[in-house]
């Protein structure tokens, strides 16, 4: 199976803009299964839960979705990506898995972080595992990473790889990562952004380094810091049975 990430850095609030860079970069690669990181089109750093829902979509009406399931069936590959929610008057930091059958599962992150809790609602969805391919898929989104129940509680439900969309600003998880894949005997690829996000209230910078585990906590790969990257390469999914 071939599976990968692109790492690389969404301007705040330009979700077309966004949308065609990725639709771009991945039109040109082959693969399977493709991870992208957190809040994928909308960028992070959001001010409030207004004006989270001034960028969000309701993903059952969403031109970016439609447009991701459009690629998914031309390229014929699965996507996981990071996607800023939005369902009546509540917003969600959500993950959605894409293929050329359409939407195939949404997942609302548990854990907020920082003040995120100011901006989306607490995710309300279970976590899930969804076999596409032969290979069992679990999603979990950024500091998820931090419990180690959530990488279990997958594992447990039999996921062969745990695709994790991230935003991440600490330094620790990478490494944090390969010890969730080694306790669970799971791949994961976390797909992180990369770049600076300057908003008026302030500013985050974003730790790169998306990787590619393997079950047995050997790093297959990782991206640099700061240099978006669109990496692809063969695993073997039995590995993680
Ligand atoms: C994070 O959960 N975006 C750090």
């Amino acid at each position: 199976m071939r599976v990968g990430f692109y790492q690389y850095k969404p301007v705040f609030g330009k979700v077309s803009k966004n949308l065609k860079k990725v639709v771009s970069v991945l039109s040109n690669i082959e693969a399977d299964l493709i991870v992208l990181p957190e809040l994928a089109f909308t960028g992070y750093y959001f001010r409030d839960r207004k004006e989270v829902l001034q960028h969000a979509e309701d993903p059952t009406k969403s031109s970016s979705i439609d447009s991701l399931i459009a690629l998914c069936r031309e390229k014929k590959f699965y996507l996981v990506s990071g996607f800023t929610e939005k369902r009546k008057d509540k917003c969600f930091n959500s993950s959605v898995l894409i293929g050329p059958e359409g939407l195939i599962h949404l997942y609302r992150k548990l854990h907020l972080f920082n003040t995120e809790k100011n901006c989306f609602d607490e995710g309300d969805t279970p976590l899930q595992v969804n076999t596409v391919m032969d290979c069992k898929i679990g999603m979990m989104i950024c500091f998820d990473w931090v419990f180690a129940e959530v990488s279990r509680n997958l594992a447990l439900q039999g996921a062969d790889i745990i695709c994790h969309p991230s935003n991440l600003v600490l330094s620790y998880c990478q490494q944090t990562m390969l010890t969730r894949s080694l306790e669970n005997r799971v791949f994961s690829i976390t797909a992180n952004r990369t770049g600076l996000e300057k908003r008026p209230h302030g500013e985050l910078k974003f730790t790169g380094k998306s990787q590619i585990v393997a079950p047995n906590g050997d790093l297959l790969y990782r991206a640099a810091s700061q240099r978006e990257n669109i990496y692809i390469m063969d695993i073997d999914p039995s590995n993680a049975r």
